[in-house]
């Protein structure tokens, strides 16, 4: 019999053995690529001394092509539970020092029973990818371990919080897992996604690419938009996590935390007074307004780089957190096209999920016209962001800054759509088209010179380019002063937070996909 001294012993050594991951040499080839290590990233990501491991000594079970004598303990990915800002959260970390991080059945099983107990218990799930992906050797288990995650994701999906930080590589049909979670953060230059590599695109469609190029951090989050934050390496990435969660409430049936603040919510600013240049086609930054208004001029912006003609992000008033999206005049003149309307569309679906109330600063144009726009399915795409308006049931504030126009006033959380409070500048124009557009159309035929042209203009701008209408049919509910605009934002909130309600039942809306 082992006395009480061995069997500790023993388990020491078993940690010791598990720590050591794939090996002194490993884990030196992850630092000198500017890596830290699965466990090294998970303690930066979590309050000290709150990892608490599972499954540390599982192995795969493989005993094809001589794995049956190649174990490491953990298998390729660490996995467990801590606290961010002393809430619950689960985390698992891919090992790429241990076979590459490469997904078996076993390490599948470990995130599994992560993504069971975070849906058991409403706590956030956090990945941090550095992974081969599909473990070769394993063949059809470990693609059944991939599907397994799937499914949880899309379970999990609206009930907790899903972040995943992509730190290596992540390729194949892994990327689907990230791809369903709420938000993706990359790291620049040492992560890379795509379906298929390189070498296969060479192959099948003699285009010649790099990695990065094809998938690195800039491509996803400017490009194609697949990833929302960017960061310049490991330890940004990990913080930016930790400011993500602090808006985020932890399942679906919490509200978010309240940070209190010392930002007077009664607090005017004269320079709102001139933000807004006279001359209704030049540009402004919004994110101006943006910072100005919000608690303490904190503005987490998801997706910055991408579709930069709408503002998304995260912000607290009056310590609550709040889901901004704004039109961006300094882009494109803030018009809408498919990538602003999808961008905004999926964030306003995630703030609904999660209780976060919506503020909307409207300054839009109109949709953007254009055959590429009609035959690359604007009328889908931006549908999408009327129904994600229209379905949310959290508070929707909105302001008109400026613009207004055509379909762009509907969708972009007007009244109708079932905004709870609508507030406009005295300088917004409200009308179907813009003062040009609709003399053109108007009086094609009957003007001939540029002085009637000009006079009509002059005419249609009086008469409809102004909040009036709106507000003399109650679509608009108070036309406010610009240095008012954060204290009447701050009491809509306050007003509608005891909002309460549901869409029909069903078994789940038919979103224009
Ligand atoms: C088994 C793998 C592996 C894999 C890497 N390794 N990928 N083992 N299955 N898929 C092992 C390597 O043999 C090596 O083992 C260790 O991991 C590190 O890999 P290296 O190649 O030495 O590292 P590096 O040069 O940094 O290159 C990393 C890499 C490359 C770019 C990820 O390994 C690679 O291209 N791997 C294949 C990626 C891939 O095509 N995966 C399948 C995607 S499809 P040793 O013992 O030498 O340290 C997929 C389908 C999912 O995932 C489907 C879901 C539906």
């Amino acid at each position: 019999m082992k006395t009480l001294d061995e069997l500790y012993q023993e388990l020491e050594r078993r940690n010791k053995i598990a720590e050591e991951a794939g090996g002194a040499d490993r884990v030196a080839k992850q630092h000198e690529s500017g890596k830290k290590t699965a466990r090294e990233r998970i303690v930066e990501l979590l309050d000290p001394g709150t990892f608490n491991e599972f499954d540390k000594f599982v192995t795969h079970r493989n005993t094809d092509f001589g794995m049956a004598e190649n174990k490491i303990a953990g298998d390729g990915v660490v996995t467990g539970y801590g606290k961010i800002d002393g809430r619950l959260v689960y985390v698992y970390a891919y090992d790429f020092t241990v076979f590459g991080g490469t997904l078996s059945r076993a390490n599948a099983d470990k995130i599994i029973k992560l993504q069971q107990l975070a849906i058991k218990m409403g706590a956030p799930i956090l990945g941090l990818n550095d992974s081969g992906g599909a473990r070769i050797q394993e063949g059809v288990q470990s693609l059944a371990g991939y599907a397994e995650i799937f499914h949880n994701n899309v379970k999990s999906s609206g009930v907790i919080p899903q972040i995943t930080c992509i730190m290596g590589p992540c390729a194949g049909g892994a990327v689907y897992s990230p791809a369903l979670t709420d938000f993706i953060v990359m790291v620049k230059d040492s992560s890379y996604m795509f379906v298929t590599g390189p070498d296969v695109i060479k192959a099948v469609t003699h285009e010649e690419v790099t990695k990065d190029e094809l998938g690195g951090a800039v491509t996803h989050n400017a490009k194609s938009g697949v990833a929302h934050f960017i960061a310049e390496n490991d330890e940004q990435a990990l913080m930016l996590i930790r400011e993500l969660m602090s808006f985020l409430p932890v399942n679906n049936m919490e509200e978010p935390p309240v940070v209190p603040t010392t930002d007077d919510i009664t607090r005017e600013d004269e320079s709102l007074q001139t933000l807004i240049p006279a001359d209704p086609n030049r540009p402004y930054d919004i994110k101006d307004l943006i910072t100005t208004v919000v608690d303490d001029k904190n503005f987490l912006e998801v997706q910055p780089l991408y579709a930069k003609n709408i503002v998304i992000g995260f912000a607290r008033m009056a310590g609550h957190s709040v889901g901004i999206v704004a039109n961006q005049p300094a882009h494109l003149a803030g018009v809408l096209d498919i990538d602003a309307s999808v961008k905004a569309a999926r964030f306003i679906r995630f703030c609904d999920a999660f209780n976060i109330p919506l503020v909307t600063f409207v300054d839009v144009p109109g949709f953007l016209p254009g055959v590429n726009q009609e035959s690359n399915g604007i009328i889908k795409h931006g549908a999408k962001l009327l129904y994600a308006y229209s379905e949310a049931t959290v508070p929707k504030i909105a302001l008109i800054t400026r613009k207004a126009y055509g379909g762009a006033y509907c969708v972009m959380s007007s009244k109708q759509v079932g905004a709870d409070v609508n507030f406009a500048y005295p300088m917004a124009e409200i009308a179907v088209m813009g003062p040009e557009g609709a003399v053109n159309i108007l009086y094609r035929s009957k003007i001939n010179d540029e002085e009637s042209r000009q006079g009509l203009i002059d005419e249609y701008r009086e008469k409809f380019a102004n909040p009036y209408r709106a507000a003399e049919l109650g679509y608009v509910d108070e036309v406010i002063y610009p240095r008012q605009t954060r204290y009447k934002i701050i009491q809509a909130l306050e007003m509608t937070r005891s909002k309460s309600l549901l869409n029909p039942p069903r078994k789940h809306g038919n979103i224009v996909l």
